[in-house]
């Protein structure tokens, strides 16, 4: 059947050619609902007719669209995230980069990421990622105290992150994340260093950690309001930061964003892009794109996605054109949070006067024509970029 396009579903794009290309693949599967987690993902029970095939030609088809509608950049990051991109299996995995490849140019040095979760990836899964040529895997680790676990409904047990960071390792993956949170109910400084030493002990170049955030709507955020578990406090989660900052320090790894960490060499360049500037296109139910200074988002609901997709019709939902208030707003928002720090020369007269104060309250420090964050500024990232936009 030819491809249609709905008209008026997305403007025409253009790509900034200075900008780095990155393409995000959102996987909407899931075996369970974790109670904290709220992104765009449904168990089994939760679809009627969409299956991982189904999602899997349909994603083909967008790419497909994706690829007409851009012109061909080089794409240089590639990032498969959900949901649970191992639920899959490698096998789909690699069918899923054969159709970037059949639609798009990566550049020969490109960063594939895959996300993981530990109790479905095993030695044949990153051996076949790899073999298909991913290049970067990053598994949902979150903690390894047993009671941590239970509370956050993870199903893996406490030792298979850990192995599972190993075995991607054994496997020839040269870059290897793992995905902390910090701040549970019932989490001792000692359950968080343990997780945190576990990680580093594995290898691994980069390791994220988030504050727990108890998201509206969840099944988390439910049994807080009942009184069951307590919410996060704001002096632990401070003082869990500064603990999770110190181990990984002392371990050799550097903070590159308020969240993450890693070797040398082991930033996720893909998640840089999105935080200096980067364009991407965001495929599957509910993914978010930028392109130019065009924002879109896909229909959520894989079943809905992949009918749009059966009529050769581009999964939009809606669009947003930013004007220059909001990139700037947006770029002070993210480039806050990087070591590498905001330029000077991207502020106005009246925000500079504002960073003085910061810097004199000991919140950023200027590092040559940048502003960066001081270790107090990092923990009050938000409230830093607040008081520079006014
Ligand atoms: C959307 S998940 C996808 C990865 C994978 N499905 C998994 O769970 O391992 C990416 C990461 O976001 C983090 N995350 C999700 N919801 C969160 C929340 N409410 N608070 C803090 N971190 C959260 C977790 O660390 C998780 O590993
Ligand atoms: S945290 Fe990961 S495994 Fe859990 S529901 Fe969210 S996406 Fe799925």
């Amino acid at each position: 059947m030819p491809l249609r396009e709905a008209p008026g579903d997305l403007p025409a794009l253009q790509p900034s050619p200075g900008r780095p290309f990155g393409l995000y693949v959102h996987v909407p599967f899931c075996f369970i609902r974790c109670g904290y987690c709220d992104f765009n993902t449904y168990t089994p029970a939760e679809l009627g007719g969409v299956n991982p095939d189904a999602w899997l030609q349909a994603l083909g088809t967008e790419l497909e669209l994706a690829a007409a509608r851009l012109g061909g950049p080089s794409v240089s990051t590639v990032f498969v995230g959900g949901g649970t991109p191992s639920l899959l299996g490698g096998e789909r995995l690699a069918r899923l980069l054969g159709m970037v490849r059949d639609h798009f140019v990566l550049a020969p040095d490109a960063e594939i990421t895959t996300e993981a979760n530990p109790e479905s990836a095993w030695p044949d899964f990153f051996s076949a990622t790899r073999t298909a040529g991913y290049t970067r895997v990053s598994l949902g680790m979150q903690s390894v105290s047993p009671r941590v676990l239970g509370v956050l409904d993870r199903i893996h047990t406490p030792n298979r992150s850990a192995a599972a960071a190993r075995e991607a390792l054994a496997e020839g993956f040269e870059h290897v994340s793992l995905d902390l949170i910090y701040g549970t109910p019932g989490e001792s400084d000692d359950d968080l260093l343990r997780s945190v030493d576990t990680a580093v002990d594995t290898g691994v170049d980069h390791v994220s950690a988030y504050a727990l955030v108890v998201e509206e709507g969840t099944a988390l955020a439910r049994r807080v309001r009942r009184g069951e578990l307590a919410a996060p406090d704001d002096d632990v989660l401070a003082h869990r930061y500064e603990l999770v900052d110190a181990r990984l320090s002392d371990a050799g790894m550097s903070w590159y964003e308020v969240s993450n960490w890693s070797r040398p060499g082991g930033e996720c360049r893909h998640n840089v892009g999105y935080w200096n500037g980067g364009q991407w296109w965001g495929a599957g139910p509910g993914a978010h794109g930028y392109v130019g200074a065009t924002r879109w988002w896909n229909v959520k609901h894989p079943n809905a996605y992949a009918e749009l997709l059966a009529g050769g019709t581009l999964p939009v939902s809606g669009f947003e054109q930013l004007d220059s208030d909001a990139l700037h707003t947006e770029e002070v928002l993210l480039k806050t949070r990087l070591r590498q720090g905001l330029p000077l020369d991207r502020l106005g007269d009246a925000e500079r006067q504002r960073a003085q104060t910061a810097v004199a309250d000991g919140l950023l420090v200027s590092e040559g024509e940048r502003l960066v964050l001081t270790p107090r500024g990092r923990l009050l990232a938000d409230g830093v970029v607040r008081t520079l936009l006014g």
